[in-house]
């Protein structure tokens, strides 16, 4: 049976993958700093949890090891972690090629790199990771998901002011969708790396 890795398996889209690969009776390993606890909401019986940190490296290789792919659904939004978000990168990447992992799937945002801002940076830095791996890769760009928004919104609710983001336009969508992309790619065949962008429908662009 296939094994998969989900990096950052507790987050939206990660709990997402979790769920969609148990449906598919995929074997699914998923870890995060702070593995879940059985019955709570981000907890999905039958996937085993792992406690690791890709800024350490700890516990990261005993999450990979045995499994076939890996998708990498992490996230990183402080100062520091945004810092060292392309190295957390490189750190999964280089224990993947040592647990003979074959592919690694990268969750990523669409034009991150026409963006001058850290987030976005820090974004297109870990694709060019990915780029230069030693193992497949593919890197799914999305855009942004309906909570993103909502949460802009909210906070603009709360001085009552509706926020306009002049020239800007948005396609939302949701976890699931990003989800249902990367395991798709997580399952394609072997194929070289490659960038896949995903809005409401699917546009392939090739490198
Ligand atoms: N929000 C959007 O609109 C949007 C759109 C397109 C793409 N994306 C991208 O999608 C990705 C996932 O986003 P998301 O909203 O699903 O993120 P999220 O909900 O914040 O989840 C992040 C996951 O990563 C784990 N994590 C964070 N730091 C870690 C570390 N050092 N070591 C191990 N695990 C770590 C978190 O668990 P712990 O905290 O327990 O470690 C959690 O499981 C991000 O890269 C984001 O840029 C987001």
């Amino acid at each position: 049976m296939l094994r998969i890795c989900v990096a950052g398996g507790t987050g939206q889209v990660g709990t997402e993958v979790v769920r969609q690969a148990l449906e598919r009776g995929l074997e699914v390993v998923a870890f995060s700093r702070h593995p879940p606890a059985p019955g709570s909401a981000r907890y999905h019986n039958g996937a085993i949890y792992w406690a690791a940190d890709v800024a350490t490296g700890s516990g990261v290789a005993d999450a990979l090891s045995g499994a076939d792919v890996v998708v990498d659904c992490l996230e990183g939004r402080s100062r520091k972690a945004i810092k060292g978000f392309a190295d957390g990168g490189d750190r999964l990447l280089r224990a993947a090629k040592t647990e003979g992992v074959k592919k690694a799937v990268l969750l990523s945002i669409i034009n991150c790199d026409q963006v001058r801002l850290g987030y976005q940076r820090s974004k297109a830095e870990k694709e060019q990771r990915y780029a230069r791996a030693d193992v497949e890769t593919v890197v799914v760009r999305t855009t942004q998901f309906h909570s993103l928004l909502a949460e802009v919104f909210s906070v603009g609710s709360r001085v009552r002011l509706i926020p306009v983001f002049k020239g800007a336009r948005f396609q939302t969508m949701s976890p699931s969708e990003a989800a249902a992309a990367l395991l798709e790619e997580a399952l394609d065949a072997p194929g070289r790396s490659l960038i896949v962008c995903v809005r409401l429908a699917v546009l392939r662009s090739c490198r």
